[in-house]
């Protein structure tokens, strides 16, 4: 098994920072070796790697991924193979897909089939969450068996879509009941669907069509109120760990603050969009241009402070994580769907390849610090969601996912300038970022470096999931 050394560069964890070596050996990592013990100890590696200058972090770890995603009239535009691989050209080195289930679909066939999807075309690692989009005794039972026995810990259900992935109240309960159980995590998508659905119709019927209606007929009242209902339903089924996902409003974010506080297990994810797009700089761009930018939750105001509540819950950890619900449509024949009606422009924005930028241009700007940025993007994540410590952190006996940042290189997103995922736009044009992917790493094999992509698909592997280890 090749050695490989990683020298010089400054070893960054989510409790703090180092000057050191790693050493990897094989898929792994051996040894973390203070300044001079390679010499003093006479270590050699078939690869010396030098990081003088730069940060040598864990892998991205991205939660929230919506590969292949038929959704919308369509199907999300990266598959895994090109999706995984802009995950590595962002120093992701873990994906979590979700595997959909929708009512009268057998949950262990729809699983079957997200395997068959990823399977030998990744080029990073990845698991799946399931989406159980009908909630009835055979899908309750089948929640159980994947915790037990297909290394999926985690089920994402519904407020939103009625019709589509919708779950009401009390099927919304006896899943948590059931997660709460097996010890599995909940994770809502917290809009009232319900409400939305009649604010949409209205705007419509006004002949209110435009992308920006979008976001003005979800408003941040009934994604708070959502939240909260999610929260209350969480502590009746026995304090089942609940995980809100991508969320974008101070609202719910003040929920999820207060649940915390009284010690219930509540946690949340906002994602890049949240933290940087706004109502008014992309959703209102002239003519259909604002299509691009619908997703859900939608982007908000900001003429409110939503966003500054965002960066904010990041620093205090009312916001666990930081993914990017990569769930990506072209403009042209995808959101173009959309034209002359917002409600059928498919929701999503893609972004795997520019979380860790992104989070990272947070720490130039003083937003938070290296260590947070690691333990958003990596450490919490593969905590949250029982894939640490063999993922998530750089320590002797984890998988050897390494990220070498640059600090004093820049990078230009842009589809004439970094952008790899199959899209035809990208969410974040022209958007400068003060550091740049350097070399990355998933388990021993360098698949980025020197501006060029070395991985190959299926080098990715299927990570079958512990319960989440953020609790015990
Ligand atoms: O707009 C979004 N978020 N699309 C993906 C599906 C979801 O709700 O996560
Ligand atoms: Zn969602
Ligand atoms: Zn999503």
């Amino acid at each position: 098994m090749a050695r490989t050394l990683i020298t010089n560069g400054t070893i960054v964890s989510a409790t703090g920072r180092t000057a050191g070596d790693v050493l990897v050996d094989g898929e792994t990592i051996a040894a973390i070796l203070a300044p001079g013990q390679v010499e003093a100890l006479g270590i050699t590696a078939d690869r010396t790697i030098d990081a003088t200058g730069k940060y040598v972090v864990p892998g991205g770890v991205d939660v929230h991924t919506h590969m292949e995603l038929p959704f919308g009239g369509t199907t999300a535009s990266d598959t895994f193979e090109t999706g995984t691989r802009a995950a590595a050209w962002g120093g992701v080195t873990t994906i979590v897909d979700f595997a959909v289930q929708q009512a009268g679909q057998n949950v262990y066939d729809c699983l079957s089939q997200w395997h068959a999807k990823a399977e030998g075309s990744c080029a990073v690692d990845y698991g799946f969450h399931q989406i159980i989009g009908g909630v009835d005794e055979e899908s309750l039972k089948a929640m159980t068996y994947l915790v037990d026995h297909e290394g999926i810990t985690s089920f994402k259900l519904f407020m939103a879509y009625p019709g589509v992935y919708y779950a009401d109240d009390g099927q919304i309960l006896r899943a948590m009941q059931n997660a709460s159980e097996s010890g599995a995590v909940i994770m809502m998508h917290a809009e009232n669907g319900i409400a939305i659905d009649v604010l949409v119709a209205q705007a419509i019927a006004r002949g209110e069509t435009d992308p920006m209606y979008h976001s003005l007929t979800r408003p941040a009242e009934l994604e708070g109120e959502a939240t909260h209902r999610a929260i209350q339903l969480a502590k009746v089924a026995g304090d089942v760990p609940l995980y809100i996902v991508h969320m974008s409003a101070s609202e719910a974010l003040e929920e999820v603050a207060e649940a915390q506080h009284r010690g219930q297990n509540v946690f949340a994810e906002t994602c890049p969009q949240y933290l940087y797009l706004t109502l008014e700089d992309q959703l209102m761009q002239p003519g259909f241009e604002g299509a691009k930018w619908v997703c859900s939750t939608p982007l908000r105001t900001k003429h409110e402070h939503h966003q500054s509540d965002l960066w904010k819950g990041l620093r205090t950890n009312e916001l666990a994580v930081v993914s990017t619900d990569h769930c990506p449509f072209c403009f042209k024949d995808q959101k173009e769907l959309g034209l002359g009606n917002f409600s059928k422009i498919p929701n999503g924005i893609g972004g795997v390849e520019h979380r860790m930028e992104l989070i990272y241009q947070g720490v130039v700007t003083g937003e938070l610090t290296l260590e947070r940025w690691v333990e958003t993007c990596s450490t919490t994540p593969a905590r949250m969601f029982g894939m640490y410590p063999r993922k998530g952190v750089i320590a002797p006996g984890s998988d050897a996912d390494i990220l070498i940042w640059d600090p004093g290189a820049t990078t230009t997103i842009g589809v004439e300038h970094k952008h790899h995922m199959n899209m035809d736009h990208s969410a974040y044009e022209g958007f400068q970022i003060d550091g740049k992917v350097d070399t990355v790493m998933s388990r021993g094999r360098v698949i980025v470096e020197h501006d060029t992509y070395t991985g190959a698909p299926g080098h990715g592997r299927f990570v079958e999931r512990g319960l989440s280890q953020y609790l015990r």
